[in-house]
């Protein structure tokens, strides 16, 4: 029997409520394929912040460093100003365990319907992985004259070769790996590239002289395509599948993977792994805390759900992972009325039960 030590940060809002149900569909996946799933859970977020003023101490960072991996559901509170909580928790447990990749599947399941007019799920198909450690996200920056009419503020855009090349070597092996070709549905492994380079000469200058200088020298099977951030934000609406793995930087990733969420029927199905592949990654949907259900258990469950799919998956349980996934698109095919919360026709804990019941009866 594989015994996997995870740790569960619940978090803030409707977070608890999906992690919930992810941990009991992943329980139900790991009993029938003979995994022991040890949960921990970790009181980190708003609540905490506002009892003790701590939001993610370097002690705590130790101890997360000591399980197979972590399951996130959301961080964040209306009532504390923005940054606090998303930097003292969440990006400082990305930066701080080195989850240097985030890899974020845009994939439309069956029954789902795209905003896209004419687009199913062969077409909305493709994977995002985003760089999670640099950028605009830990470049340096400050503001001077604060609050006068002469304030000026900066926030660089940082990138080193060692960032870059790593990312880039991730989504080349993921490429060959899983890419169109290798699952069957195309003629070529494609990666592309998505930058700036027309105007951030200097940071997309860098990705794309690496990304070809790499992809030439060590993946000449991966096929390679560029295109700015601007024009890849139409063709992910007008033509989805023109993407296989498409890599780009910190901030255009976090932008163009909640576009490509609302391609694949909004937040509510968008699952996310905070990735280190040398140590602990950290998988949360990809959606925040949604205050406006909070409590009410109408929020959908399902990013949570596929997160927890891509977290076997990641930690060599595919097979239980496949079992979650195919559970989903049963239950999307059949079951679901609608991806939205409040609107899904059932509620979140009736999705979690009828998903574990289908991996424990099929
Ligand atoms: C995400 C979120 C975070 C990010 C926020 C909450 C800091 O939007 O995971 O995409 O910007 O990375
Ligand atoms: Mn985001």
């Amino acid at each position: 029997m594989n015994k996997l030590n995870i740790a569960v940060i619940p978090g803030d809002g409707t977070g608890p409520e999906v992690t919930a149900e992810a941990v009991k569909v992943m329980q139900a996946a790991a009993a029938k394929h003979n995994i022991e799933i040890k949960t921990t859970e970790f009181d980190l977020g708003g609540q905490r912040y506002l009892r003790t003023g701590e939001t993610l101490s370097d002690e705590t960072l130790t101890e997360l460093k000591g399980y197979d991996s972590i399951l996130l559901g959301a961080i964040g509170r209306p009532d504390i100003a923005p940054g606090i909580l998303e930097k003292g928790v969440l990006l400082k447990a990305r930066f701080g365990l080195d989850q240097y990749i985030n890899l974020r599947p845009v994939k439309l399941y069956p029954g789902v319907e795209s905003p896209i007019k004419g687009k199913g799920p062969d077409e909305i198909d493709y994977v995002v992985v985003r760089e999670n450690t640099g950028g605009v996200y830990t470049g340096t920056g400050g503001n001077t004259l604060t609050g006068t009419a002469n304030e000026v503020a900066v926030q660089s855009n940082v990138y080193s070769r060692f960032q870059v090349e790593r990312c880039l070597r991730f989504a080349f092996e993921y490429a060959r790996k899983n890419g169109k070709k290798s699952r069957g549905k195309g003629e070529h492994n494609t990666l592309a590239l998505v930058g700036k380079t027309n105007v951030l000469t200097y940071v997309y200058g860098l990705w794309d002289r690496a990304f070809n200088e790499i992809g030439e020298a060590e993946y000449p099977d991966v096929k390679r395509e560029y295109y700015h951030v601007d024009a890849a934000c139409i063709y992910m609406v007008q033509c989805p599948e023109i993407f296989d793995v498409v890599v780009t930087g910190n901030m255009f990733g976090d932008i163009i993977t909640d576009l490509g969420a609302a391609t694949q029927g909004g937040l509510g199905i968008a699952a996310g792994g905070n990735i280190n592949p040398e140590g602990v990654s950290m998988f949360e949907p990809i959606g925040g805390t949604a205050p406006a259900f909070t409590g009410l258990g109408q929020i959908n469950p399902l990013a949570a759900i596929c997160s927890g799919a891509m977290m076997l998956e990641t930690l060599g349980e595919s097979s239980a992972g496949e079992d979650i996934e195919n559970a989903v698109k049963w239950a999307t095919a059949e079951k679901f009325e609608s991806m939205a919360a409040g609107k899904m026709g059932c509620s979140t804990s009736e999705a979690g039960d009828m998903i574990a019941e289908k991996i424990t009866s099929g």
